[in-house]
């Protein structure tokens, strides 16, 4: 256990902005911070970060939390690894304490099996038995240098069958363990589990924060029928939202405001062996939303950079529509026959691939070359204005969408009207943004807020209304946690609240109302509005039951009850 105090000092020294504005691109609103939410897919930046409160909160999803809420969500860190994580960035050290289970829940298991493996595997790459596999076929053959190894740590997974599992026994991880992270596989006929990748060239897949999460497993037979071997999906490893060499990437991608995305492990190795860092591969699978919208947070361009067969064309075409959805302006790298990334950067170096990037080619300039419309006449016209139609229409940026269209049209010698006109149903659901603030009492979503920025009237407050004058049962269990808070450590702090409680629900709550911004010389004002509101509220909802009784007591004849009632709901009315 991290003693609350030093959780706190942790919280305090690191800078929510800073440590999550390595992952997402920050825009300043206001007090608060703006960014394309990382949990939901949306168009329109819905995700506050407040410096003030320290704190995050989605109003697209919901999702928020401080610091260390943000680290366990979006890189699976557990508690004591988010608090060790943002220690290390503030250099503030924490007594290693022995007893900690640091291996507990499953996540600390499965990181710790992977990162054995990722270590395994290198020692068994510089392992005197396979030492021309390393210096003829990965170093000589396929030109991969010692930096690039290292830097991408390479491995190797061996001929034996169980290597790798006894490796992992004297380490005692289970093989349990080794199942849940895709490791091992079973086999019915032995009853016996063994290693899930055997002969094959390791090549680790990180996740943002550089922690393997699976592995792509390079055949060395040639002629085997699968040329890769993949992790399966792991409660650690989402193929649809990771993109191969991202971690490494990403500062450059976010320098450049440019990114490479090209097909294979080996065009991301080989660009940077040449220099170019800012690449990513999108591993062969479909784009996904979830992978553009992650570029999207690092950068405004995305060159694709596909093999030069068929199926990189095909590959380079599904990709377009999520990446203009996510807010990418396109360009297609014409590929040289024959050649992928990797080829075209040994054969030829850096040079070259930067004159092929000038000549980059918009997306619409690619689809009108392709088609060919010249022969094909009018129906690959109307093809195309409906391709162009769907994608531009998913342009969020109004100016974008225009010049998009223009240049559309230009080139297919029509008007951009056109495609305004091709009746085609846009998804414009994100782009109303959701607010969660709807449901509950506005009054007493602010009596709360104003009450997180810990103003000198607390107790006043708290005198004057009480959990149960709460219509909100959530609200109200909110209101009386702050009172007990209050009681306990003499102060209001929803960031120590964030930190006791595995509630999601509860969190998310904590830090919507904790995102609202407030002038400071206001609070006090805003304060007394909203008492008076949430008193004369809750007196109108007596009021009001009181008049569904009324009847039912002349009813039963009990005039007394009656005449009770009818004093009650005057001496109310006075007041409300
Ligand atoms: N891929 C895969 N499974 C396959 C084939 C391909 O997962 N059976 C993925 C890999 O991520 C691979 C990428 O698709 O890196 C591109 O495939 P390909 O061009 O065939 O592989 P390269 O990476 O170029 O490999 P090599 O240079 O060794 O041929
Ligand atoms: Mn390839």
């Amino acid at each position: 256990m991290i003693p609350q105090e030093t959780i706190e000092q942790i919280r305090e020294a690191a800078d929510i902005v800073q440590i999550i504005g390595e992952y997402l691109r920050l825009k300043k609103r206001g007090k608060n911070y703006l960014a394309i939410c990382p949990f939901h897919t949306e168009k329109t930046p819905s995700f506050n970060v407040s410096p003030d409160k320290q704190i995050f909160h989605c109003f697209g999803c919901g999702k928020g939390g401080n610091l260390f809420t943000f680290l366990m969500e979006h890189e699976k860190m557990s508690f004591v690894e988010a608090v060790k994580y943002a220690a290390q960035k503030t250099n503030i050290t924490i007594a290693e304490d022995k007893q900690s289970d640091y291996k507990k829940d499953l996540v600390d298991k499965l990181n710790f099996a992977n990162t054995t493996a990722v270590e395994y595997f290198q020692k068994v790459l510089h392992a005197s038995k396979y030492k021309s596999i390393l210096e003829k076929y990965l170093k000589t053959t396929r030109a991969i240098t010692t930096e690039a190894i290292e830097h991408f740590k390479l491995g190797l997974a061996g001929e034996e069958w169980d290597g790798f599992i006894n490796y992992a026994d004297k380490k005692d991880i289970s093989t349990d363990i080794l199942d849940k992270a895709g490791l091992v596989l079973y086999s019915e006929k032995t009853r016996k589990h063994f290693d899930r990748f055997r002969q094959r060239l390791m090549i680790p897949i990180m996740n943002l924060s550089g922690r393997p999460i699976a592995f792509g497993g390079r055949t060395l037979k040639k002629g085997e029928m699968a040329k890769y071997m993949n992790s399966p999906e792991t409660t650690l490893y989402n193929k649809s939202n990771v993109l191969y060499g991202l971690n490494l990437a990403k500062d450059y991608i976010r320098d450049s405001n440019t990114v490479y995305i090209v097909e294979g492990y080996f065009d991301v190795i080989s660009l940077w062996q040449i220099g170019i860092k800012n690449v990513v591969a999108s591993s062969g699978t479909a784009f996904t939303q979830q992978q553009a919208r992650l570029l999207a947070r690092f950068a405004e361009t995305a060159y694709l950079f596909f093999d030069s067969d068929s199926a990189g064309r095909t590959a380079a075409l599904r990709s377009v529509d999520s990446l203009y959805d996510a807010g990418l302006e396109v360009k297609i790298i014409q590929p040289i026959a024959g050649e992928d990334p990797d080829t075209i950067a040994k054969k030829y170096g850096k040079e070259k691939i930067d004159e092929l990037t000038n000549y980059a080619i918009g997306f619409i300039q690619f689809r009108v070359v392709d088609i060919d419309i010249e022969s094909s006449g009018i129906i690959g016209k109307e093809k195309l204005i409906k391709e162009f139609a769907s994608i531009g229409l998913k342009i969020s940026d109004p100016t974008r969408r225009t010049l998009f269209f223009a240049d559309a049209a230009e080139r297919l010698n029509t008007s951009p009207q056109i495609f305004l006109q091709t009746n085609i149903k846009v998804d414009n659901s994100q782009d109303i943004v959701a607010s969660q603030q709807k449901g509950h009492n506005k009054n007493e979503i602010n009596l709360l807020s104003l009450l997180s920025t810990n103003p000198s009237n607390v107790e006043t407050v708290f005198e004057k209304i009480s959990p149960d004058d709460f219509d909100s049962k959530k609200l109200s269990r909110f209101y009386s946690a702050l009172i007990q808070q209050y009681k306990e450590i003499g102060k209001i702090d929803i960031n120590i609240m964030l930190d006791n409680t595995s509630d999601v629900e509860f969190t998310n709550l904590i830090s919507m109302i904790g995102t609202k911004q407030w002038d400071e010389e206001r609070i006090e004002n805003e304060i007394g509005d909203s008492i008076l509101h949430i008193i004369r509220d809750k007196r109108k909802k007596i009021i009001k039951k009181l008049k569904l009784e009324l009847p039912l007591a002349e009813a039963d004849g009990n005039q007394q009850r009656a005449d009770e009632i009818l004093a009650e709901i005057k001496s109310l009315s006075k007041h409300a």
